[in-house]
């Protein structure tokens, strides 16, 4: 019989490096993974004080107040300065709120963060709502730029229902920004200054976010269709059944009118169905910017039609 090519000795000694190799090629791409994994699973289960996000806050406001505490750090490495422009507040459950978070950069050149976030205690984090965050995306920020930015948030009226959080009274909500690791396809921060210039572009992204569920352009849905929305009077889409409130107040919509409507519908007419809010001034003033554009698409394209001659 001619002997084995390599010696068995020696071929067990092969079958143990794969074996080893296989190990930690495993354990290096759980590494490389695991802060995206924890992310996932984190948002998935709560744990961790993770928090959820929502796209509006549609429930009923209750009698119950909590206090919540803001608190923000920077990790070692970003020349940033960040802080929260309020300590705490007190809300009611259900209720939505607008706070801002300030960032300044003191270096010579822009850089691009990302901000990771806790609540504490950590059961209370499946209650809490971010409706708007500057913690979803990397974010750049100009060499010896200052920035106001807005959280939008509420926590949920089942946090008292649950016999594990019945009695939290206050949740800290912490932040921490870290340089980013993938700094290509940030945003960039400048859009949450009040004296940005209107982007149509990013409206049309929050339009998805905040308004799509209930708004179509060309069509009725929960709420009225709101392609050329700019200048027709209130109540007045085709076939809607609007509330009483809104088919008798005589509103023309423009983009003072939208504004005053977005922040505070029920506020602006009283009696009015439409259960959300637009906290954020640059928010509202973006998802106009692209009502707008939308306006402009829709009647290029009318007097170009014949029969509209
Ligand atoms: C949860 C559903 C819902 C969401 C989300 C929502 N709306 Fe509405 N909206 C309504 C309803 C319902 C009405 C009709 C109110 C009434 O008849 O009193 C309405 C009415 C309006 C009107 C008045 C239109 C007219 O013909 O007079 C405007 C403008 C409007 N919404 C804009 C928006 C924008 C912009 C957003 C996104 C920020 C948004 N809405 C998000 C439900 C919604």
């Amino acid at each position: 019989m001619p002997a084995p090519l390599i010696p068995p000795r020696r071929r067990r000694n092969w079958a143990t490096v794969a074996a080893l190799s296989a190990v930690i090629a495993v354990m290096a791409t759980l590494v490389a993974f695991s802060v995206p994994l924890y992310r996932v699973f984190c948002a998935a289960t709560g744990l961790g004080g993770t928090t959820q996000r929502a796209g509006a806050a549609i429930g009923p406001v209750a009698d119950r107040v909590v206090t919540v505490r803001f608190s923000a750090d920077v990790a070692p490495g970003l020349p940033w300065r960040f802080g929260p422009e309020q300590h705490e507040l007190r809300v009611h459950l259900g209720e939505e709120k607008l706070v801002f978070f300030s960032a300044e950069n003191l270096a010579d050149k822009p850089i691009v963060g990302h901000a990771t976030f806790n609540v504490t205690p950590a059961k209370a984090g499946i209650y809490f709502n971010k409706i708007q965050c500057f913690c979803f995306d990397e974010e750049r920020l100009g060499a010896h730029r200052k920035v106001d930015m807005p959280v939008d948030f509420f926590v949920d009226q089942k946090l008292a229902d649950d016999p594990n959080t019945r009695e939290v009274s206050s949740i800290t909500l912490s932040y921490t920004f870290f340089r980013s690791a993938e700094p290509a396809g940030a945003k960039d921060l400048s859009r949450f200054n009040a004296s940005a210039a209107p982007d149509p572009k990013r409206g049309a992204a929050l339009f998805g976010e905040r308004c799509n569920s209930c708004h179509a352009l060309d069509r009725n849905k929960t709420g009225p269709m709101l392609g050329n929305v700019l200048g027709r009077k209130s109540g007045a889409a085709p076939d809607y059944n609007y509330s009483a409130a809104l088919r008798e107040t005589a509103v023309r919509w423009s983009a003072d009118t939208l504004d005053r409507w977005l922040a505070e519908p029920r506020k602006f007419i009283p009696g009015a169905r439409m259960p959300v809010r637009v906290l954020d001034p640059a928010t509202r003033r973006d998802i106009i910017a692209y009502l707008k554009s939308q306006e402009r698409r829709v009647s290029a394209s009318d007097s170009s039609d014949p029969r509209s001659q």
